[in-house]
């Protein structure tokens, strides 16, 4: 069943992430979700390196070119559209990602991870 994440118009192409929560079979977990190059993508916020949040500030979760999310603990960039890593100490890991859509001006959680 889907669920409401937020307004489509809160997510700006390149901008900041919103953070939100999901459940997971092992309780609540940090996720985000980000618009990119005019694609919507979430994830569980949880780096493949060591199991903590990416964002350096909330929300903040691209680099300085707005290319990559990256890990501001050490660096990790990750696709934006595939949660592939591509550079850091988790190259060719991935981030668990979460099944969203856009309609009707919303962005909705499509599958809890
Ligand atoms: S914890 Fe993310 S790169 Fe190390």
């Amino acid at each position: 069943m889907s669920r409401l994440i937020c307004a489509a118009t809160d997510l700006l192409d390149g901008g900041d992430g919103l953070r939100f929560q999901v459940d997971t079979a092992g309780g609540a977990q940090a996720a985000f979700v980000l618009r990119w190059h005019g694609g919507v993508y979430a994830y569980l916020n949880q780096c493949a390196h060591v199991a903590i949040e990416l964002d350096w500030n909330p929300g903040k979760f691209l680099d300085v070119d707005g290319e990559y999310v990256m890990c501001a603990a050490h660096g990790a960039l990750y696709e934006p559209d595939s949660g592939r890593c591509v550079g850091g100490p988790c190259v060719g890991q991935a981030l668990r990602r979460l099944m969203v859509s856009e309609r009707n001006g919303n962005i909705y959680l499509e599958a809890e991870a």
